[in-house]
């Protein structure tokens, strides 16, 4: 009876790591599936709920009961019930609701499959899309203009490449709070900066890089966090030279690293 009452492998940890497994539902945002992978939220990917979500945010990354709320709320459009409490990890599959063209680490929906079907092969992780991303990644620790150069090249392919690309202001206000949330998860709020390793390991195996030596921010992070590196890598995005606006300003350090 004791040996039976020892905790079994894997049970010491309920935030240990474990990939999906078969029926598990995953989508295109590497934090949720990543955080599904380590039980903060569901490991099935089912039925996450504003209490879940604000937990689970809470417990991975020290997020603001106040931001979780306002990224849960903003996420049940993915349900496509009205007036539904809950969404699922696949639903935010469903294209040009949430999930947009010119990911970072997804091909464009459109290229799924030959009838466009929103499958979630096509939000899964993409290596030939992310080797694109990843080589304007030019040294160990990534600066805004490196973010910011991989996201605008997305863009240009999926513009020169997909027939149906469509890119709206509000895809835009998207997209940059996804470049600045590797930055927000694992690297400095006040500069921008994040290391590649730390970024390039949770994508590629949707885990917290625990094993890297990350550990989750003391500091609880809310809307002004957010806004503050998302305001970072809009100006990184600027095309133009000669200001503080195009994101190479001393503040970012960003044009010194990549001469
Ligand atoms: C992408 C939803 C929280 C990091 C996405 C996408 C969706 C989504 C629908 C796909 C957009 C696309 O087509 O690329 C959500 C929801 C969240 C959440 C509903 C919480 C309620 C987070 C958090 C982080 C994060 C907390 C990290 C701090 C990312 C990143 C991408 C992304 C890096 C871009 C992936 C790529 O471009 O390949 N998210 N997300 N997300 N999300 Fe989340
Ligand atoms: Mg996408």
């Amino acid at each position: 009876m004791i040996a039976l009452a020892r905790p079994q492998y894997g049970e010491e940890n309920p935030n240990a790591w474990k990939p999906a497994g078969p029926g598990d539902l995953r989508g295109p945002c590497p934090m949720m599936n990543t955080l599904a992978n380590h039980g903060f939220i569901q490991r099935d990917g089912r039925n996450i709920t504003r209490e879940t979500a604000i937990a689970g945010l809470n417990a991975g990354l020290n997020f603001a009961e106040s931001l979780a709320t306002i990224m849960f709320d903003q996420a049940l459009v993915a349900n496509p019930e009205p007036n539904s409490t809950f969404f699922t990890l696949d639903m935010l599959n469903r294209h040009n609701v949430l999930e947009h063209d010119a990911s970072l680490s997804r091909a464009d929906s459109i290229f799924a499959s030959p009838s466009n079907v929103n499958t979630s092969t096509a939000n899964a992780f993409n290596a030939t899309v992310f080797a694109e991303t990843t080589s304007y990644w030019t040294s160990d620790t990534l600066t805004p203009l490196m973010l910011a150069n991989s996201k605008l090249a997305r863009q240009i392919t999926s513009r020169k490449e997909n027939p149906e690309y469509a890119f709206s202001t509000t895809t835009e206000e998207f997209s940059l709070g996804e470049v600045a949330a590797p930055i927000i998860a694992f690297g400095s709020l006040e500069d921008g900066t994040v290391s590649r390793e730390l970024v390039t390991y949770f994508f590629e195996n949707e885990r917290l890089p625990e094993e890297l030596g990350w550990t989750k921010k003391n500091q609880s992070i809310a809307l002004t966090e957010i806004t503050g590196v998302t305001t970072i890598i809009r100006a990184a995005t600027n095309l133009f030279t000669g200001g503080a606006a195009n994101g190479t300003s001393a503040h970012t350090g960003a044009k010194r690293s990549l001469h």
